[in-house]
């Protein structure tokens, strides 16, 4: 995990500014770099995660053409969990409270492979990254009587989720195992939500986004049914997609809104509390995800 050191002096008017404090995970594409703009605009303090330098200094151009100097980038792959535990302490060693953790980042993968640290590449990234960043920044959160946002997805709808299904690296079907891990994001957030004694936990659709960097691993008939669809004109396609500036304004919602202080355990589709797909609501299948979890991340 590498950092940028934050701006030392802030170019907004105090009295424009947020008390806000707000880590958005994957902001240097799509839902999660218009979420931080947003934010930015709106006066809080942005802490800003990439995997990539290139992209997290473009980023800061971006945010710095908002008018905000309170904002930080930093860098770690999702794909080995020692990276989001160092981007944790860095996080949790600069700032004594986090009002919302915006969980975002999020990949789909066509291959089956395992990481460097023997997991299935998809729930890594997707799921175990944002449970290890959580319960490590879990009392910064609590401090502020803050909010955990999760990116899900209505893919999830889809999934035949079975635990025994997450190390599966053969017979591996990309399109399954997203769906399961963004499954895994709302059974997460509802229990969540029963563990947190000081903070709210929600988790969201963000609307399907064919113009995001999300489908860049996909198989090549997908990439160019994703390419055909951004490139129409969007009284075509408003109906059945959305922009990554619409899919923030959910996040952003669920990150700020007085509306939604004390919501929590909730899946939105927009700005509306939906029905999640039946099995999420099984307690007992939501506790056994946080303890296979635990014991994941315990080995790695
Ligand atoms: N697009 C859709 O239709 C759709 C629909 C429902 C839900 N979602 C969810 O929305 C969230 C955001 O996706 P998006 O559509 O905005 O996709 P995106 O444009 O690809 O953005 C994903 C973000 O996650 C980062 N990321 C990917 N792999 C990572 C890794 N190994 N380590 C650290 N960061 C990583 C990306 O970094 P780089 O910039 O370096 O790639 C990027 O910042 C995801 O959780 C996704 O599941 C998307």
């Amino acid at each position: 995990m590498s950092s940028r050191p934050p701006r030392e002096q802030s170019n907004s008017p105090d009295e424009n500014r947020s008390a806000s404090t707000v880590l958005v995970t994957g902001a240097t594409d799509g839902v999660g770099r218009a979420t931080a703009l947003e934010l930015a605009r709106r006066g809080a303090t942005v802490i800003a995660h990439g995997r990539s330098d290139a992209k997290a200094q473009s980023l800061e151009s971006a945010l710095a053409a908002t008018g905000t100097a309170d904002y930080e980038t930093v860098i770690a792959d999702f794909t080995e969990l020692d990276d989001v535990r160092e981007l944790a302490d860095h996080v949790a060693f600069r700032y004594d409270r986090l009002d919302a953790l915006v969980n975002n980042a999020g990949a789909f993968f066509e291959s089956g492979e395992l990481t460097a640290e023997g997991v299935e590449r998809t729930i890594a990234v997707n799921h175990l990254a944002p449970f290890v960043l959580t319960d490590r920044l879990r009392d910064r959160i609590e401090a502020a009587n803050g909010r955990v946002v999760t990116t899900a997805s209505a893919i999830h709808h889809r999934a035949e989720f079975a635990i025994a299904d997450l190390e599966t690296t053969t017979d591996y079907d990309g399109m399954d195992a997203y769906a399961r891990s963004k499954f895994a994001n709302v059974l997460f957030t509802y229990q969540l939500a029963e563990r947190l004694d000081r903070a709210t936990a929600n988790c969201f659709h963000p609307g399907f986004i064919p113009s995001s960097g999300l489908y860049r691993n996909a198989s090549l008939p997908v990439r160019l049914f994703m390419a055909v669809l951004s490139a129409l004109p969007s009284v075509l396609t408003d109906r059945f997609t959305a922009s990554a500036e619409a899919g923030a304004e959910t996040a952003v919602y669920l990150a700020t809104s007085g509306e939604v202080a004390d919501v929590t355990g909730q899946y939105f589709d927009g700005t509306e509390s939906a029905e999640s797909a039946p099995k999420t609501y099984d307690e007992a299948l939501q506790q056994r995800l946080w303890e296979w979890s635990e014991s994941v991340v315990a080995d790695v």
